[in-house]
This record gives C-alpha cells, sequence and structure tokens, in this order.
C-alpha cells in the first residue's frame, strides 16, 4: 500500500510501490490531464510538480513519494497564467501543453521575473512537436509582466 497525496488529496494505493507514478496518475486514479510521450524522461509531457518542484512522473515511482505532495495540472491554480497561455493562443495540438504549464509554473514560482535565457533555460526540458516555442515564452513573459506591474 502507498500514500500519495495529490492536489491536497490522501489516496491510498494498491499497488507496486516501484510503479511511476504516471502510471498511477493516468491507470488507476483516472487524472489524465498527465500526458504520457516517451516514458523515458525525455520529454516533459509528463510534467507535475513533486513539493513545487518540476518532476518527471514517468520516472518518479510512487515509493518515492511517500511524506511528499504532488500537485498535477488538475490541481494548478494559477488562474492567471492559464488566462496568457489564452490570450497567447499557445497550443496547437495541446498534448505537450499540461508539462509545458506545469513547467512554466514551477519557474514563475521561483523566479517571478524571469529573462529570456532564464525562460529557455527552465523550459528546455519540455518538447513540442508543434513548435509552439515563441509563444510559450511569450505567455510566460506576459504573465511576469501582468504580476509585476
Ligand atoms: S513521458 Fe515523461 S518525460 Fe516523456
Ligand atoms: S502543442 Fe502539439 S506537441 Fe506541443
Amino acid at each position: 500500500m502507498s500514500q500519495l497525496r495529490i492536489n491536497g488529496r490522501l489516496y491510498t494505493l494498491d499497488a507496486d510501490p516501484r510503479m511511476p507514478l504516471l502510471w498511477a496518475l493516468r491507470d488507476i486514479l483516472g487524472l489524465t490531464g498527465t500526458k504520457y510521450g516517451c516514458g523515458a524522461g525525455l520529454c516533459g509531457a509528463c510534467t507535475v510538480h513533486v513539493d513545487g518542484k518540476p518532476a518527471r512522473a514517468c520516472l518518479t515511482s510512487i515509493q518515492s513519494l511517500e511524506g511528499k505532495s504532488v500537485t498535477t495540472i488538475e490541481g494548478l491554480e494559477d488562474d492567471k497564467l492559464k488566462d496568457s497561455w489564452r490570450r497567447h493562443k499557445v497550443p496547437q495540438c495541446g498534448y505537450c501543453q499540461t508539462g509545458q504549464l506545469m513547467s512554466a509554473s514551477a519557474l514563475l514560482s521561483q523566479n517571478p521575473n524571469p529573462s529570456d535565457a532564464e525562460i529557455d533555460s527552465a523550459m528546455s526540458g519540455n518538447l513540442c512537436r508543434c513548435g509552439t516555442y515563441t509563444r510559450i515564452r511569450d505567455a510566460i513573459k506576459d504573465h511576469a509582466r501582468e504580476t509585476n506591474k
């Protein structure tokens, strides 16, 4: 049995403790906003927050999360960031976007006014096959401008 705190709610899972969080989220808990891309830590589609920091759900075992707090896209309360994403019409196919939003939100919580280089560095692990990188950067900068004025 593993106990997981996800989006402020405590879940008890009867699953192999080595199971990656991504499998638990999608297949057991029905939290399908977190996406499976590569399953190998390479694409960032599965990005969630663990204790506020971005983490790859495909590489994080559920046993490693005892006593920690997980936030998924379903629990992301950063409405202003989501508004900025909408204003800039960021998503194309949308597949990578929950991971992008989780990484962007973690960046902005630590660095409310990131430079272009800091944005590029923080977002470099999130791949987008549709090439929405410019709009992602604009949305992050716009959000920073809005919250810092
Ligand atoms: S699915 Fe986890 S990094 Fe690609
Ligand atoms: S919006 Fe299509 S993969 Fe990023």
